[in-house]
């Protein structure tokens, strides 16, 4: 995880590296710091806890700038939140200042090396073990910062994007990058670093993605050097013209980026749809499939790879491809499948899902994946993120940046995706009858309408939030496509409020978590299905009779299950596999008043972070 920002040119840098990682907290707020080159020296200051720590303790001072500098939000894996452990971290001589994003593997065999060496070290982490070795080599092969650094990251495993500054070069930043996101904005006579570009979106629209396996040294007034870590070739990489709209990071009014983007989702639909969904043609057009069909039509098995929220929008997908266009699917954990040997060849289609685009287990499966021949076809909300850049083809869900760290219209958009394919593919296999394929479309078309509805129990869900806020546990119960949808609620629940919470399908209840239920234990139950309607009031009598709070979510009109719930929250009826679209809404409601009541960090929740780059 962690954010990264560095400037090379002539403006203050200070301001702008401070706005950066304002950008980038959603991913990693454990401490942040920053180092500036002030035309003399290396300046330093970093603290634990958020960017506004920081900049509370730099505004006491009286200078505090420089031209050139870099910038770090953390995100902790090595070594607790605190002062020292925070970036940059700088080499024993403190001629070398590192801010890394990722995790070196090797870390403590080469710490034990350079302690024999007579280094020391002031904090737990990976990174202050690799500045330490860049500075070792440069001084054993007397080489400049940039071969330093490549020789070093040669020898270290794990990932990594790095920024380095060395006051020996202070006129230059080398960055490099090997599985974690690292991009260079191109100014006039001047250079932006990020992990992602919303740092440098003021200053220019050009930035190179900067691949993995490929470093830079940026110079001022000099042309930067591209090179791989690997060997000494160079590479030339192309200037990419952004199309990132900044107006639409912003709240507008919402208290919390988490609600703006939960009332974002009727219109992050329509964005979605935008283009694919040709109602009057009766089409979907979807290019990363229609060009690459033959390989959907010939397909036996698609395996889905995802993390968190990510992975349930898999599950529903199964419920989808299953039933709408009849092909055999499998849903991975991506951090399993990885390491799992998985039976993959060339007639496989792997479907990768990532809001960022950048989660770590997720590339990492799908190189897998390719490795072994698969196709490979991305769903990613991040434009030019990663994953988008490694699948063979895929599709963009277009929900606009997300920034609280909870998804919610990331996975609204995904699972409409999904719905498109599983439709596309139901036509195209000869599954679906024209018939069955415009009734699918139109109820997708309406589907805005219904989650625009389902918005307007805002109030409801917040006064119902009120009366179970203080429990310390939560059971969600869903059957058929609301199981995913009770997985989904439970994570919500548990990431921002910390109430402890578990999703089940409804019939498995009675296998075990039934012996919870207590007074103390509200049941919140997914129940629109009508397939299994009888089933599920049958569940909910089970647990009023074990004196449980239930929360029901029903359609409109219901009248068994609301007449036993102690609270109901209506959405309006829809299809079987569109009804996640309007029963996982006030579930995200729900999740958000519950946390706000609690007075919980709800956009930046303790321990979280927005994007999971690391293993
Ligand atoms: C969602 O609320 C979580 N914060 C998390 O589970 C997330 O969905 C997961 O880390 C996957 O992220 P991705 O979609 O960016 O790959
Ligand atoms: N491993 C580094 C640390 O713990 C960077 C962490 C990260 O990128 O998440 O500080």
């Amino acid at each position: 995880m962690c954010g990264i920002v560095g400037y090379l040119g002539s403006k203050n840098a200070y301001p702008i590296i401070l706005e950066g990682l304002k950008r980038l907290e959603y991913r990693g707020y454990d401490s942040a710091g920053i180092c500036l080159y002030n035309g003399n020296k290396l300046i330093s200051n970093k603290s634990k806890g958020k960017i506004s720590k920081l900049e509370k303790r730099i505004s006491k001072l009286k200078t505090f700038h420089g031209n050139i500098g870099i910038g770090h939000t953390r995100w902790a894996t090595h070594g607790e939140p605190n002062d020292k452990n925070s970036h940059p971290h700088s080499s024993n001589s403190n001629d070398i200042h590192i801010v890394h994003n990722g995790i070196i593997e090797n870390y403590s065999a080469v710490k034990e090396e350079l302690i024999n060496k007579g280094f020391h070290f002031h904090s737990e982490t990976d990174t202050e073990v690799l500045v330490n070795l860049i500075e070792y080599i440069q001084i054993k092969e007397n080489v400049k910062l940039g071969e330093a650094v490549q020789l070093a990251l040669n020898q270290v495993i794990g990932a990594y994007s790095i920024a380095a500054i060395d006051i020996k070069k202070p006129d230059e930043i080398v960055v490099a990058r090997l599985g974690s996101p690292l991009c260079i904005g191109v100014g006039k006579d001047e250079y932006f670093i990020g992990s992602d570009a919303t740092p440098f979106l003021d200053y220019t629209k050009k930035a190179i993605y900067l691949k993995d396996g490929e470093m830079a040294i940026i110079r001022n007034h000099k042309p930067t050097q591209y090179r791989k870590i690997a060997d000494d070739s160079f590479t030339n990489p192309t200037v990419e013209k952004l199309e990132i709209d900044l107006a639409k990071i912003q709240k507008k009014g919402f208290d919390h980026f988490m609600l703006k983007e939960i009332f974002e989702q009727p219109s992050a639909v329509i964005d979605t749809l935008r283009g694919r969904l040709r109602l009057k043609k009766g089409i979907i057009k979807m290019s990363g499939i229609d060009d690459f069909i033959d390989k959907f039509l010939s397909t036996n098995k698609i395996t889905i790879v995802a993390c968190g929220t990510s992975w349930h929008a898999g599950l529903i997908a199964e419920y989808m491809f299953e039933k709408i266009a009849k092909i055999s699917v499998e849903v991975e954990y991506a951090s399993e499948f990885r390491y799992r040997n998985p039976v993959i060849d060339k007639s496989d289609i792997v479907i990768a899902i990532s809001q960022s685009g950048e989660t770590a287990d997720t590339l990492a499966a799908i190189k897998l994946a390719k490795k072994q021949g698969a196709f490979v076809y991305g769903i990613c909300n991040v434009v030019g993120s990663t994953i988008s850049r490694e699948a063979d083809a895929g599709s963009y869900t277009h929900a606009g940046p997300e920034i609280g760290v909870a998804s919610t219209k990331a996975f609204i958009t995904q699972i409409t995706i999904l719905f498109l394919i599983a439709v596309k593919l139901g036509k195209s296999r000869g599954v679906l009858s024209s018939k069955q394929f415009r009734e699918y479309i139109y109820e997708l078309n309406s589907i805005k309408k219904k989650i625009t509805k389902v918005l307007s129990s805002n109030d409801k869900i917040k006064k119902i939030a009120a009366k179970i806020k203080n429990a310390t546990n939560c059971l969600y119960l869903g059957r058929g496509y609301n199981f995913p949808v009770a997985l989904e609620g439970a994570l919500k629940l548990k990431e921002i409020s910390y109430i402890h919470a578990e999703g089940y399908p409804a019939a498995e209840m009675k296998h075990g978590p039934i012996a919870l239920i207590d007074k103390n234990m509200p049941s919140i139950i997914i129940a629109t299905n009508k397939l299994y309607y009888d089933k599920i009031l049958s569940n909910v009598q089970e647990i009023k009779s074990r004196k449980g709070k239930i929360i029901a979510v029903v359609f409109e009109g219901d009248k068994e299950i609301s007449k036993i719930a102690d609270y109901t929250i209506e959405v309006p009826e829809t299809i079987p596999a569109l009804t996640p679209f309007v029963t996982t809404i006030p579930l995200q409601l729900l999740s958000y008043h519950i946390a706000v009541k609690l007075g919980r960090n709800v956009d930046q929740p303790r321990n979280l972070a927005k994007s999971v780059t690391v293993e």
